[in-house]
């Protein structure tokens, strides 16, 4: 049975959360058009340097990743993996050359279950996702497994303020939601680098943690 919650991003039928079928390759174009903002000031506060291995965690449409692509260049590789099968294909096609290089994988993985050997990657990010994992705990003990020590995770939200509210689902609670981040990333034994708010104009746009893996 199907029960409503106070919170679009819990609707266990939101194309956001798990896009499948037209609604859900609509919400993934939406996505390409309308996250750029959000994807750039996470792969900002990641650092990334050529040469790095990252993986994204709800890849959507990838364009996060292939933005990623771009940062750590030809020695570096990127993985993207999202609940969704329509996502992962999606994001298949946007790294396409550099999967045939050897430098990109898309998957369909959850968040909790991530299918990669322990410490493979120097980096992780996250953007407009975290709100849909069913075990935040549980998919971070699984992102700090396959991150190398010392490896930094970033998550991102959409977020908006209260005088200029933004028309998009879950916008208005991107900020508390990345406090509700923060606060189990420093309970499972994370440090906290920076916790930081990137505006567009004078409108708020995206909220994001930088955490670096526990030791
Ligand atoms: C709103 S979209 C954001 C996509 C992309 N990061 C962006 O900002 O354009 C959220 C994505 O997270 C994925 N997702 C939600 N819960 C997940 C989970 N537990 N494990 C993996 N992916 C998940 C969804 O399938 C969806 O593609």
């Amino acid at each position: 049975m199907h029960t409503s919650t106070a919170d679009p991003c819990r609707e266990p039928d939101c194309p956001f959360g798990d896009p499948k079928g037209l609604t859900g390759a609509l919400a993934l174009i939406a996505m390409a058009l309308k996250n750029g903002g959000q994807n750039k000031a996470a792969i900002d506060a990641l650092d990334l340097r050529p040469g790095e291995s990252v993986l994204e965690i709800g890849c959507g449409p990838g364009m996060g990743l292939r933005r990623a692509l771009r940062r750590v260049g030809r020695g570096g590789f990127v993985a993207g993996v999202d609940r969704s099968p329509s996502a992962a294909h999606f994001t298949a096609h946007a790294v396409h050359r550099a999967f045939f290089r050897g430098q990109a994988v898309a998957m369909r993985a959850e968040a909790a279950d991530l299918p990669f050997r322990a410490a493979l990657f120097d980096k992780a990010f996250a953007v407009n996702s975290f709100q849909f994992w069913p075990d935040p705990a549980r998919a971070l003990r699984e992102i700090e497994r396959v991150l190398a020590p010392g490896g930094r995770l970033v998550i991102t939200q959409r977020a908006s303020n209260p005088d200029r509210p933004a028309n998009f689902a879950g916008a208005a609670g991107g900020v508390e939601r990345m406090g509700q981040a923060t606060i189990l990333l420093k309970q499972l034994g994370w440090r906290i680098i920076d916790e930081r708010c990137v505006k567009d104009g004078a409108r708020l746009m995206a909220a994001s943690v930088v955490a670096e893996r526990p030791v």
